[in-house]
Formats: C-alpha cells, structure tokens, sequence
C-alpha cells in the first residue's frame, strides 16, 4: 500500500454513529455526487437474472434497488452496512417497491463478512472502501476474495488518487482534514489494491467528480472466467 494515503482516523464505532446521524439526509446530499459514480459501476457489474451477489457498505439502498430488480425472483441480494440508520432507511426502500424479500440486510463490519466461503457471484461497493482505514483495505478485499466463488466478479467504484494533485484535489484533502466526519472518503489506489489482492481486472474506467477521480474497476477472482464463460 502506498504510505503517501491519508490514514482514517476515527474509529469504526464514531463511523457507525455518524452514518446514523447522516442516514435521513444522506441521498439528498450524495443525490447530486454519487449518483451517476454508481450506476456507472453497476453497468460495468452486469449483475444477472439468478445471480447471488453482496453489497459492501450499501448505504441508503441506492445500489440495493437495482441489484435487487437486476437478479429477478430468482436470485438473491446481500448486503452489510455498519450503520443501523442506514439500514433503516435501505429496509424501508425495498419494502417501498417489493423488492425486499430478495434482499437480506445485515449489520456488521466490512472486515469481517458473516458469510461462507465462495456463496456469491459479485460483490459491489461504492464509495466505501476509500473510508476503510488503510491498512485494513486487503483484509476487507481479503474477505470479498474469500465469499466470492471461482470466477467471481467485483465492481469497486471508489475516489482515487490517479493523477496529479490539482486545485479540486488539494480544496478536498484540506475539507477531509477539516471535517474528516463529513468529507470522509479519500483517494485511494483502487486498482492497485484490488490487483495486490489477485483479482485479474476485465474492465475499468476512470471518471471525474468536481476534478476528483473516481475510479471504477470491474475484477474477476482467478478461478474459472468471470463473465459469462
Ligand atoms: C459513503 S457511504 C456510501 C453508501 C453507498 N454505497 C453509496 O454509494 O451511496 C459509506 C457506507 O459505508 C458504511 N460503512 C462504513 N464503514 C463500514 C464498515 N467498516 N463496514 C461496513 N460498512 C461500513 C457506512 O455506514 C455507509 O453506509
């Protein structure tokens, strides 16, 4: 891991507490930013009729709906959030439109995924590896690599730090030092850190937020080929 990446300094349990504290403002405020970042990764993702797949820190839901309506009846849709609130507000989405008794919810640590070895065809995230203190990075890619079957897929959509360090990059890490609560994603090396992680990556793409790079990369645990061979 590169040592230049800022390190998380608050706690899993001030994250928790302020994901709680966000969740009933949270898609107004990620309605304008996040948004296009995500549905971008799920087309990359091509989640399909049948499929089982896992959503990694799914937030208010957002990614759930369309993985959800993506897999059908017949398949199946996982998620783990740290935050009860967020949960909260993902559960009553998916009532909202039918969808939730394909979905399963849980509430629990990235790090620690409370699922059995090689259960899932994809795992998605969005914009929560990069609020993933660095060390812990390959361990939480780690457990994804280990509840993935053999030629499984995953889309990491995340901030990067491709590229050069520009006014917009410099205006952001001040505010993520300032409000480190509220500004709390930080530019990580996406595809370096699913590649040290052995994913073989089938596509990517790198996207502009405000002149932040987000970087968007589709990876296949070795095994049997991902898509559709
Ligand atoms: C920036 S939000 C992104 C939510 C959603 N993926 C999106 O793109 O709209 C980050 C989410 O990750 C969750 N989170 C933070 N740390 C986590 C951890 N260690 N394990 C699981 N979820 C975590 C937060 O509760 C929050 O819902």
């Amino acid at each position: 891991m590169d040592p230049e990446i800022e390190r998380v300094t608050r706690s899993k349990e001030q994250a928790r507490t302020s994901y709680n504290r966000l969740s009933r403002f949270y898609d107004l405020l990620s309605a304008v930013s996040e948004r296009k970042y995500i549905e971008a990764g799920l087309e990359m993702l091509r989640a399909k009729e049948g499929e089982r797949v896992l959503e990694v820190g799914f937030g208010t839901g957002r990614a759930l709906l369309a993985l959800a309506e993506a897999v059908g009846s017949s398949g199946e849709v996982y998620g783990i959030d740290i935050s009860e609130g967020m949960s909260g507000i993902a559960q009553r989405k998916l009532r909202k439109k039918g969808l939730a008794e394909r979905v399963e919810l849980y509430i629990g640590d990235a790090a620690r995924l409370p699922y059995q070895d090689g259960f899932f065809d994809c795992v998605f995230t969005s914009f929560t590896i990069d609020l993933i203190d660095t060390p812990e990075i390959p361990a939480v890619l780690a457990e994804c690599t280990r509840v993935l079957k053999d030629g499984g897929r995953i889309c990491v959509v995340s901030m990067s730090n491709r590229g050069p360090v520009g006014i917009s990059m410099k205006a952001y890490l001040w505010a993520h030092r300032k409000l480190p609560a509220l500004v709390d994603c930080r530019p990580i090396p996406v595809r370096g850190s699913l590649e040290e992680s052995g994913f073989d990556i089938i596509d990517k793409k790198l996207m502009s937020m405000w002149g932040l790079p987000v970087e968007i990369i589709n990876g296949v645990k070795p095994g049997l080929s991902g898509r559709d061979l």
